[in-house]
């Protein structure tokens, strides 16, 4: 006797289909469950077998082998539990005999008394279900709106095993997901407007500079300067979400098991603000069942770091990677998983421990050996991927009780909107989106400088020893500058301003 069911696994951010089959025989009681399972499918076992008795149907007695194929793909996660009961219950003629199992797709974890509880990546076989035109997805009760952000798939909202059975036999129906999808707005982080920021001129530009080509920037200067101000102020100039950028983004979040409850795509960019205790696999992702990190977390958006020093030095160098690459990967027992992670790394730093190093009013207490040891934290390969270096100075009085009102977020996000939909228009057929993201290709096809902005890049080189790399991200950003300028051709201004920005690093 046997039967067999389709669920689902979910590697990285994408789900393929998998069988899972169930095999009654003769012999002592005993339940194997084979197909590459990790150990939470060996507990699988457990919770099937008391959530099969305590909702009140026979457990099939001799020996039950449960097969989860194809084999070659690792399983993870309790997501299994649902599919592998129904397979069960089926197999010991407890369903019915016509074909009830055809064309559905069953996920869903077990408590051992056979309600059914919500699982992780439930969006990304969602898009599985479509893709594959299977006609009916079923989900624990609580994943059942997200699985109804991919529209034209039938999803049936599951509250425990019982209720799926009597269903499945032909009584008492489920009804079918159809309530409209609320409105999902991620926990914004208090985003400021930049008019309320007085002074900080360049460090605004700065901002305005990061949020229109994607560039990674680090603010050094004393505490209290306005570091932790600014760096909340970006969320308020990033220009929307582009539809497929939300979904992706939305798919990182439903599989990190973020998306609870919630009925609707995430349409604001991320913006992540781990704290400077946090350890390497939150930042960068991973554990048994690897998950996305506060990198893929701040795909689409800001990673901002702030007390940037005071990581831990392997931390911050596991961020090499995806600074480099825009995506991470996650190494296991068995391969290994990607996930995206083009975020904009917004960095703030003291520039030493009493924070008071070079500024002109008060004396720093550091000792020289500190304040070198507090500057390496950073290593040169990672200072190397940020491309714009600030000062953020103390404000004299004057300027902090000035009572003129900056430029608002909006004006600025208007000029980062018309940059982007340049580059947009210029990068398109190159599959890009930001100027940052461009390869040593791109620079060559997509930047072309004015003679006096070539000699001046030429001089800088040579005058300070610059790197192959710190050339091409002076590119970048001179790049975006133009952009904001709506300039077609790199003018020598643009490439000074970049030059300037680079010239404050270390
Ligand atoms: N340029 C500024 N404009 C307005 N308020 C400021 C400015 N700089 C500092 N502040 C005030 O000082 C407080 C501390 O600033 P913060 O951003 O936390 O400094 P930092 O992170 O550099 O130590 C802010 O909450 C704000 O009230
Ligand atoms: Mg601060």
């Amino acid at each position: 006797m046997s039967a067999k069911v389709l669920s689902a696994a979910v590697v990285g951010l994408d789900a393929s289909l998998v069988d899972v089959e169930a095999d009654l025989s003769f012999g002592l009681p005993k339940t194997h469950v084979v197909g590459l399972p990790d150990m939470a499918v060996q507990e699988a076992r457990e919770r099937v077998r008391s959530g099969i008795r305590n909702s009140g149907f026979n457990f099939p007695p001799g020996v039950i082998t449960v097969n989860l194929a194809p084999a070659h793909l690792r399983k993870e996660g309790p997501s299994y539990d649902l599919p592998i009961a129904v397979a069960i219950i089926a197999a010991y003629g407890e369903i019915g005999t016509r074909q009830p199992l055809k064309g559905k797709l069953f996920i869903g974890e077990l408590s051992l008394d056979g309600t059914v509880r919500p699982v992780s990546g439930v969006l990304s076989i969602a898009a599985l279900v479509k893709e594959q035109r299977i006609r009916e997805f079923y989900v624990p009760e609580r994943n059942a709106a997200e699985a109804a952000l991919v529209h034209g798939i039938m999803v049936y909202p599951v509250r425990s095993l019982s209720q799926l059975v009597f269903h499945l036999r032909g009584g008492d129906p489920i009804q079918p997901y159809t309530s409209p999808p609320s409105k999902y707005t991620p926990a914004a982080e208090c985003s400021q407007d930049m008019a309320f920021i007085r002074g900080q001129e360049q460090a605004k530009r700065a901002l305005e500079i990061a949020a229109a080509g994607g560039h990674n920037v680090l603010m050094t200067g004393p505490p209290g300067s306005g570091k932790t101000l600014l760096a909340r102020t970006m969320p308020s100039i990033f220009p929307p979400m582009q539809f497929d950028e939300s979904l992706e983004v939305t798919k990182i979040y439903s599989v990190a098991g973020l998306l609870l409850d919630s009925a609707s795509i995430i349409e604001q960019r991320p913006f992540r603000s781990p704290h400077h205790t946090t350890s390497s696999v939150a930042l960068v992702g991973g554990g048994s069942f690897p998950k996305p990190g506060e990198v893929s977390l701040a795909h689409r958006g800001v990673l901002f770091l702030d007390e940037f020093a005071e990581f831990s030095r392997h931390v911050l160098e596991s961020l090499r990677q995806p600074l480099e690459d825009g995506r991470i990967t996650v190494s296991r027992a068995a391969g290994s998983v990607q996930f995206p992670a083009r975020f904009t790394l917004i960095a703030a730093r003291n520039p030493c421990p009493c924070g008071y190093y070079n500024d002109p009013q008060r004396a720093c207490t550091c000792s020289p050996q500190n304040i070198l040891k507090y500057q390496k934290k950073i290593s040169g390969p990672l200072l190397d991927r940020i491309d714009i270096h600030i000062h953020v100075p103390r404000l004299p009085y004057e300027k902090i009780a000035a009572s003129s009102a900056g430029e608002t977020s909006e004006r600025i996000r208007e000029r980062v909107v018309r940059a982007r939909d340049i580059q947009r228009d210029r990068l398109l057929q190159a599959h890009l989106v930001v100027n940052a993201e461009m390869s040593v290709r791109h620079i060559g096809e997509f930047c072309r400088l004015t003679s006096e902005a070539e000699a001046l890049l030429k001089d800088a080189v040579n005058h300070f020893y610059l790197s192959g790399r710190t050339y091409h991200r002076i590119i970048k950003v001179a790049r975006t500058i133009a952009d904001i300028s709506s300039e077609e051709l790199i003018s020598a201004a643009a490439v000074a301003e970049a030059l300037q920005y680079r010239s404050q690093a270390g």
